[in-house]
């Protein structure tokens, strides 16, 4: 039997995660939006696909939560999306009251399910998600910090002119502003990127990836972006589905690591079946863990102005 992933949100991140998974047939897809018809077009859409691209998936739309029923994998992607001069804090507490409504019906329809969360500021709404759900913490992750490393992989490869696949790098920390390049562990093929780019263009590199979602949201003016970010979930929803035991940088619950405790922040983390199953601890220099600090601080500042809404 083909495990099961409930996407809510059916607007571009929900539906371009909706159509990637089905596109590689391993899963049934459920597609959740509060719009009436919106996610049962969409998911007819793609399933009329399914003999062209040889997928025998199902994907079904709904506009109630019945039929996510022992989901393996939700994505919460439902939520407002920013316009331009916005910046992803401006969303927290609209879409907090989104995702505190969904989370109470996913979590009671599929209480063993690994919960991704990307609805932004997403490392609060993971921690928002993590209070109403009930579910261990492990359970629930947040996407950022694949999208963040997939952008400055992306810009790092086209300076050097290499293929995409011969950069590893790692990006802790909060999504975007306040993100955390590892420079120690970004490498291409082995040789320390500090050998191979000079300081200052290094530094705009790294803030041009910061200021990725920005860069997109500029350009299309009435959202912001969505194919990178879906990618990134599905590559989450396959570690998790296929329990790869994969290490990806990701939001995830600390308890005490790096100095931080019961707060969601951007780290790597090893992801299987049973969710965030280790918080793996890098060596930081002192610069990159205060950075992470920063960053910390500044999800608990989110954190605290929901806890007065
Ligand atoms: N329940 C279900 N769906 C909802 C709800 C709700 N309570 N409220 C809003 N939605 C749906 C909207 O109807 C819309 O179809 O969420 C969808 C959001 O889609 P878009 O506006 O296209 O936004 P998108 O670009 O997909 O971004 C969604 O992901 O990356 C983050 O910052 C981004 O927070 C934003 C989220």
């Amino acid at each position: 039997m083909r495990q099961k992933v409930t996407v809510v949100g059916a607007g571009n991140v929900g539906a371009t995660t909706a159509q990637r998974i089905f596109d590689k047939g391993y899963a049934d897809v459920t597609l959740v939006d509060i719009v009436e018809g919106l996610p049962q077009g969409k998911a007819l859409d793609i399933l009329e696909s399914g003999p062209i691209l040889g997928s025998d998936a199902k994907i079904i739309g709904s506009n109630t939560y019945e039929e996510t029923a022992n989901s393996d994998v939700v994505v919460v992607t439902s939520g407002i999306a920013r316009k331009p001069g916005m910046s992803r804090d401006d969303l927290l507490l609209t879409n907090m009251k989104i995702v505190t409504s969904v989370i109470e019906e996913t979590s009671k329809y599929s209480p063993n399910s690994i919960h991704i969360i990307v609805t932004n500021p997403l490392d609060a709404m993971a921690q928002q998600a993590l209070k109403i759900s009930g579910h261990a913490p492990q359970k629930i992750v947040g996407m950022a910090g694949i999208l963040d490393t997939s952008r400055y992989r992306t810009f790092l490869a086209e300076e050097l002119n290499v293929s995409v696949d011969s950069v590893a790098a790692y990006v802790l920390g909060g999504h975007g502003d306040t993100m955390v390049p590892v420079i120690e562990s970004t490498n291409v093929a082995g040789t320390p990127i500090s050998q191979l780019i000079e300081p200052t263009r290094l530094e705009e590199i790294v803030q041009r990836a910061r200021d990725g979602g920005a860069e997109i949201v500029n350009y299309l003016k009435t959202g912001s972006a969505y194919y990178a970010p879906s990618a990134s979930i599905v590559q989450m929803v396959e570690a998790i589905l296929f329990d790869k035991k994969e290490i990806l940088p990701c939001t995830a619950y600390l308890n005490g690591e790096y100095g931080i405790n019961g707060l969601y922040v951007g780290v790597p983390v090893k992801l299987g079946s049973e969710g965030a199953e280790e918080i793996i601890e890098l060596k930081l220099n002192d610069q990159e863990l205060s950075a992470l600090q920063k960053s910390a601080d500044s999800v608990k500042e989110l954190v605290d102005i929901m806890q007065k809404a």
